[in-house]
């Protein structure tokens, strides 16, 4: 390998500190722990940073709920992530915390230089306001009727039924999901930061590679619809730092939230003597990478850069965006059991049988990818336990028994060890660009090929045979060459198999640069089986421990409250009701609507006649699994007229924050029939 060494700092999105790690979590910190150590594999000098994302409405009130100080949160939490990345092997060089004072003095910093140069603006702006508990509400923390389509139990700044975006102040009867009060609106001075100012520079940042292509084009979205002056104050009461000169305001937590990379590369300089201005002063020649999810996409392609390049820093190098995990097609979900902890997961499978089946199907977009357990069982069973592991245990016993351990001194095969080493150069390309997948099933054709090796030299044959001593050595030593290569080529995703393999050869850790060197004359270890196939019990014993655990441990939910289960409305009459025809529908397509995040078109078929109807359930429903399903809907509603089309009617959809469920008739029923 002769590239240039490179230096790499590279980032994860910083977890909030108010609930546990679970397997969407990890498929980001797993596909950059693998970018990692690939880079460090191949000899570049490479740090991996994150830290906790600590302050926040939620992590106030989630601590306040608990009856403990939010440090006292922040702390445990900050313990329980780390050791739950510790057990997945994902390895930082440093965790730190956006509640720390390295985190205050950058984000002081960059905020006094965006002031100095123009870039805040302050204006007085009206909010809703909680009357009992004396703060202002962020959007999510009110709830009401949609003031489109009407729907209850709607946040603060969108509908999920219709796709309305709004604001808290036009949703019908607002209420307060902290105290159940209505709230009032109040005015407030607030910080903002300019970041129209930008847009140029924005531009030419986009323009330079930094980002994928399904990333600009949405970037080119926000850019038509205007860049907006970014809010980045609250109001007291408010767990975050204080704005300087500025009593009572404090930093949004998204301000400061990413300015903790720099936190911790900083508080990991001032432990290991590194210096912090390489990396980030605008001549640096280092590269800058953060592995994001596509939610957050906004902040770090907008915002973070444009705060970056206005305090006097440089950009990223790259922002690299992933999709979303489902979980057998469908969000995960805690009455299913698939919302599923990474100490969950940890208490019944290991770790590198996830790493290893993320690491195949992850790619370098943004599509969403699915964890199915008969596909997870699968693959870890054939290509893991079947292909590679395999090629080792058919090799190992002979050259322990026969020849006490001893590696031939030549290889059997040089032409076919030297294709297994070329093919090294097309791998490499494909983990520098995050194509994981296809690294996965390169590595895994050579697996085939050396197994095809073993079958057509069948040692076991030839150790029966006079005179063929030699050639059992060189043949096994040969197969457990390619093994060696292969697991070089595996190490990034798995480096705990990785480890044994190295006790095994008896050999320092497997470099990449070692690659084109094979073990000739070399003493092995005894062999031990390194790997054991898993079982479908297992599965359905995690998925069992995950169902419908502790609502409040989730994470993702909202913080319980009067709305968390929804009142029943006002009485209405039977007459009232008899003027809403349902009937029953059968879905004949089902697709994504571009530009809504939780809108499926529907064709639904109502014995007779066809209608078009928007619904809000893509969070919880593949579309490819839609069609043929019987569900009820509502056939008099008005036609309403959308972005995307005329909704003509309405599916009927159970659910609040937890999920959404499509009602269905019993079998039997036919399209077109009335519901009553
Ligand atoms: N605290 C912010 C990030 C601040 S970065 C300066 C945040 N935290 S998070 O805990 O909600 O998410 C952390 C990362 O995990 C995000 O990149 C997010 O996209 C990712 N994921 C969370 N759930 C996920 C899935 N179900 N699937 C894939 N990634 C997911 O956002
Ligand atoms: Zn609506």
């Amino acid at each position: 390998m002769s590239d240039p060494i490179r230096r790499i700092l590279v980032t994860s999105a910083l977890p909030y500190a108010n609930g546990p790690i679970h397997i969407g979590h990890l498929v980001e910190y797993i596909q950059t722990d693998i970018w990692v150590r690939f880079q460090k594999l191949r000899g570049h000098e490479c740090y991996y940073l994150c830290a906790d994302d600590a302050h926040g409405t939620p992590i106030m009130l989630r601590a306040e709920q608990d009856g403990i100080a939010p440090e006292q949160l922040i702390e445990r939490v900050w313990r329980e992530h780390q050791a739950d990345f510790a057990d997945f092997l994902i390895e930082f060089d440093n965790y730190h915390s956006t509640h720390s004072p390295e985190n205050r003095h950058y984000a002081e910093l960059i905020y006094r230089r965006l002031d100095e140069a123009g870039h805040i603006s302050r204006r007085i702006i009206t909010q809703a306001f909680d009357p009992e508990k004396q703060m202002f509400l962020p959007d999510r923390f009110i709830k009401g009727e949609c003031p489109r389509c009407g729907a209850p139990d709607q946040y603060g700044d969108s509908c999920e039924i219709c796709g309305a975006t709004y604001a808290p102040t036009d949703l019908k009867n607002p209420r307060s999901v902290i105290s159940g009060a209505t709230p009032i609106t109040k005015e407030s001075l607030h910080f903002f930061f300019k970041l129209a100012d930008f847009e140029a520079m924005l531009k030419d940042w986009i323009g330079s590679g930094s980002i994928q292509a399904q990333m600009a084009n949405k970037l080119d979205e926000w850019f038509t619809a205007g860049l907006q002056e970014w809010d980045i104050s609250r109001d007291a009461p408010y767990w975050g730092f204080e704005i300087p000169d500025a009593p009572g305001k404090y930093f949004y937590v998204w301000l400061d939230a990413p300015i903790g990379y720099m936190a911790s590369f900083q508080n990991y300089c001032d432990r290991v003597g590194l210096r912090f201005d390489d990396f980030w002063s605008p001549d640096s020649t280092a590269e800058v990478h953060h592995f994001i999810g596509k939610d957050i996409a906004y902040f770090h392609i907008l915002f973070w850069p444009a705060e970056l390049a206005g305090a006097g820093f440089r950009k990223p190098t790259a922002v690299h965006c992933h999709g979303f995990l489902t979980v057998d097609g469908q969000k995960m979900s805690k009455s299913r059991g698939t919302f599923i902890k990474a100490r969950t997961y940890l208490d019944h499978l290991p770790p590198e049988y996830l790493r290893y089946y993320f690491a195949s199907k992850l790619s370098d977009g943004i599509d969403d990818l699915d964890l199915n357990f008969e596909d997870f069982t699968q693959r870890v069973n054939s290509d893991l336990v079947g292909k590679l592991v395999n090629i080792a245990s058919r090799c190992a016993g002979f050259i322990t028994r026969r020849f006490a351990g001893r590696l031939a001194e030549r290889l059997a095969e040089p032409a076919l060890y030297a294709e297994f080493v070329a093919a090294g150069d097309s791998i490499a390309r494909a983990y520098e660009g995050r194509e994981f997948s296809r690294a996965m099933r390169e590595i895994m054709a050579l697996a085939d090929r050396a197994n095809q090796y073993i079958d057509e030299r069948k040692p076991w044959a030839l150790a029966k045979q006079p005179d063929s001593e030699s050639e059992v050595q060189a043949v096994c030593g040969m197969g457990l060459n390619l093994f060696r290569v292969l697991m070089i080529y595996l190490k990034p995703v798995l480096p705990g198999l990785a480890v044994q393999v190295e006790q095994f050869l008896q050999i320092p850790p497997l470099r990449w640069n070692a690659l084109s060197a094979p073990l000739l004359d070399h003493d092995i270890a005894e062999f031990k089986p390194l790997m054991q196939r898993v079982d479908m019990t297992r599965i359905a014993a995690m998925v069992e421990a995950s169902r419908e655990q502790d609502p409040a441990a989730g994470g993702e939910a909202p913080p319980p409250g009067p709305l968390a289960a929804e009142p029943i409305a006002p009485t209405i009459s039977l007459e009232d009701f008899a003027k809403v025809d349902l009937r029953v529908a059968r879905i004949v397509r089902a697709e994504a609507v571009a530009g809504a995040d939780k809108l499926l078109r529907l064709e639904l078929d109502l014995g007779g006649e066809t209608r078009q109807v928007f619904a809000g359930i893509k969070a919880a429903y593949a579309a490819e699994d839609l069609p043929g399903r019987l569900t009820v809907m509502v056939a008099n509603l008005a036609p309403r007229k959308m972005r995307f089309g005329v909704s003509e009617g309405m599916v009927l959809a159970a659910g609040d924050a937890g999920g959404i469920y499509l009602l269905s008739p019993d079998d039997g029923a036919e399209p077109g029939m009335r519901v009553k």
